[in-house]
């Protein structure tokens, strides 16, 4: 379920219902309601439909009209109109009809259908209430052992650590660092005195039920205290560090960091260290450097390294990467150098690759860590993590080269495959095949070798991820079905794909990539995940038109990410009005074609989605195509004008040269299939 925004409770209502129906009815309420009204009943109480193909059509309500454009697709449940633009799911439909609010829609639907209710948005607002109690309790934990390390005299101990270690105050202020008193009840009955309840403080993580009877105590005692904020600046839990490291593994001795669990409003996998201190200078400089360690990020940024984030006590996960490319284009690993910190970078480059990023690693020196550099580097760390940052297939290499594993042919061969494999992870088909001079440069082998070692892990991969999601894709609601696994064949005749009728009456020359866009963004909304992964992973963002079509994909890449789709939420206009037009459009589909095609010109025109893959290969192929058809445009008027003043073309030239041999392989199939 969404996070409930903190900051919700209290401001004006009507805009937010509409923005998140959920906060007033659970997702699953509205999920049965609408499973359970049958659009073309709900419309035909204000319209006279008429079956044609799969689709009903109608004269459109919202706008007067002579001809039928208006249009509802039962098996979506979406309607319609081409005229107007209006279109979205029953609930929208009523609330359009009947000028009504999303929740008396809701009600009104609901009622007819004979489905009870809630008590309306009790349960939500419970806990819109108990998410911002917890917030409460944690704000109130951090300013508690804030003080008790600055100004106490309990704190004195912890001070004396945190300079020790030549933390300075200004670090200390700026991460909020504290100190949790020894005693069991410390925090509980400072707590108590503000009337914050022992429930809430239990949900917040703070402290944990007394094993034997009742009552509750402190889950930090005595430990030095790393708050840890959202990268808006909420405290959502905490890190807690011992204070001295006669961690020795003993039965009784402490843990070297206790860590707050997950709670409703701390999700781990979600949350990095220090992305509240640091998310400014990422975003400057499109760079952030990830490290293990609290003390870690806390070092760094006292000698100037301000772009350093960590993960909190968890391995890297694919969200946090994902919070860290809304700021950053690419990520540089500073691991510790031992044997967990080669595992730590080496699951880092996948991952950071598959998000679309660039990576670079930092090795350091034996026995070393980012904290201890930063001490004996001060203010030039920044120089010397710049010299010393190396691309990834130099590091997957050297690492393998320094233990000795490249000597033999088995792990020159299992090297080499370690680095393909991580070039397999980049989703754009141009940027993973531009690894491989670099690749061949660095273990001294033909590129062409490579080539096609990387090409079957790619598409393994690609399979892989689409059978994945697949098994776990969520029933189809909405009628969109799964592609049906087929791969598709490479040796497939490109000239008798090109005479596939009414998906591809596109011709080459037609500069328009609407419709081809149309296309893809219909099967993405059609088949689901597993098609979005299959078109995102051969074709980028930026290829597709700015405005309305870009937002739409990038909408399914944002689901993709979360790993799970919502058609509705294009409908209900999540993404803007343009986005919402788009999408009922391409998903109700005017006409089927024709089947008697085959029969009448001896042409092969497959049915809609009859092969869903291939349909989205030609379509990506040909927006490719227009995309390089552009570019030689726009290099050509360059030419021409420099031509004009008197200025060197061979530059121009050799772009047009190089852009019609790219035309030339897409054209053959050679770039994807
Ligand atoms: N960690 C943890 N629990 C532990 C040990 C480590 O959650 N028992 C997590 C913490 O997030 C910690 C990170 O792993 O910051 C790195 O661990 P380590 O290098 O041992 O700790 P540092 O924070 O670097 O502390 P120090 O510099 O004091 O050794
Ligand atoms: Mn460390």
């Amino acid at each position: 379920m969404a996070a409930v925004p903190a900051s919700l409770p209290g401001t004006n209502f009507p805009i937010l219902q509409d923005m998140c129906p959920g906060m007033y009815f659970s997702d699953d309420t509205i999920a049965e309601i609408r499973a359970a009204s049958d659009i073309v009943d709900v419309v035909s109480g204000y319209v006279r439909l008429k079956k044609k193909g799969s689709n009903f059509f109608g004269l459109c309500p919202f706008h007067q009209e002579k001809t039928p454009s208006f249009s509802v697709n039962p098996e979506l449940g979406i309607f319609k109109c081409f005229g107007c633009g209006a279109g979205g799911d029953v609930f929208r439909f009523v609330r359009e009809v009947e000028g009504m609010s999303f929740p008396e829609a809701v009600r009104t639907l609901a009622e007819k259908e004979g489905i009870e209710l809630p008590e309306e948005g009790a349960t939500s607002r419970e806990r819109a209430d108990t998410v911002e109690a917890i917030y409460g309790a944690l704000r109130f934990a951090a300013r508690f052992f804030y003080a008790r390390l600055t100004q106490a005299d309990s704190g004195q101990k912890a001070l004396a650590y945190m300079q020790g270690r030549g933390y300075s105050k200004a670090m200390i202020r700026d991460f909020g660092v504290g100190y949790a008193p020894d005693g069991w009840n410390r925090l509980l009955k400072e707590a108590e005195a503000k009337h914050i309840s022992v429930e809430t403080l239990e949900q917040a993580g703070l402290v944990i039920p007394r094993k034997s009877g009742e009552g509750y105590y402190d889950r930090y005692r005595d430990r030095i205290m790393f708050p840890i904020f959202s990268h808006m600046g909420k405290v959502l839990g905490f890190g807690g560090r011992v204070l001295d490291d006669s961690t020795g593994g003993q039965e009784n001795t402490q843990p070297k960091y206790i860590n707050s669990p997950e709670t409703l409003v701390y999700d781990k996998r979600r949350v990095l260290y220090g992305l509240r201190q640091a998310r400014q200078v990422i975003r400057e400089q499109e760079e952030a450097v990830l490290v293990e360690g609290y003390t870690d990020v806390i070092s760094l940024h006292q000698v100037g390294v301000r772009n350093t984030v960590a993960s909190c006590g968890t391995s890297l996960t694919r969200e946090q990467i994902q919070l860290l490319h809304r700021y950053a284009q690419r990520i540089v690993l500073v691991f510790d150098a031992d044997g967990a910190g080669e595992k730590a970078a080496r699951r880092g480059i996948d991952i950071v690759l598959a998000e679309g990023m660039s990576v670079y690693v930092v090795e350091l020196p034996a026995g070393e860590d980012p904290d201890s550099i930063a001490q004996r580097e001060g203010a030039s760390l920044n120089d010397y993590l710049a010299k010393r940052r190396v691309d990834f297939v130099r590091w997957l290499h050297d690492v393998d080269h320094r233990a000795g594993r490249l000597d033999t042919p088995e792990g020159r061969a299992a090297g080499m495959r370690a680095v393909l494999q991580a070039i397999a992870c980049i989703p754009d088909v141009l940027r993973r095949e531009a690894w491989l001079p670099r690749a061949s440069e660095i273990f001294s082998v033909p590129e062409g070798r490579l080539y096609d070692v990387l090409e079957s892990m790619a598409t393994s991969r690609e399979r892989e991820e689409f059978r994945r999601s697949v098994r776990t894709g969520r029933p189809a609601s909405g009628g969109g079905r799964q592609p049906t696994g087929r791969s598709v064949s490479r040796s497939d005749d490109p000239s008798v794909k090109k005479s596939r009728g009414p998906t591809f009456g596109t011709r080459p020359s037609d500069s328009s990539a609407l419709a081809t866009e149309k296309i893809l963004i219909r099967l993405m909304f059609e088949q689901g995940l597993p098609m979005v992964s299959y078109i995102l992973g051969n074709t980028s963002l930026n290829e597709f038109s700015p405005g309305a079509p870009r937002r739409t994909v990038k909408g399914f890449a944002e689901q993709h990410r979360a790993g799970s789709m919502n058609r509705q939420a294009f409908l209900d206009g999540a993404y803007g009005a343009e986005v919402q037009r788009l999408v009922a459009e391409v998903a109700v589909r005017k006409e089927e074609p024709s089947q008697n095609w085959e029969q009448k010109k001896g042409v092969v025109v497959p049915r809609l989605d009859e092969n869903p893959e291939g349909t989205a290969l030609q379509a990506m192929k040909r927006l490719k195509i227009v995309r390089v058809d552009e570019a030689i445009a726009r290099r050509a008027e360059e030419q021409s004008r420099a031509e004009a003043s008197g200025d060197d073309i061979r530059t121009y030239q050799q772009d047009i040269i190089q852009l019609q041999a790219l035309r030339g392989r897409l054209e053959k199939g050679e770039i994807i299939r």
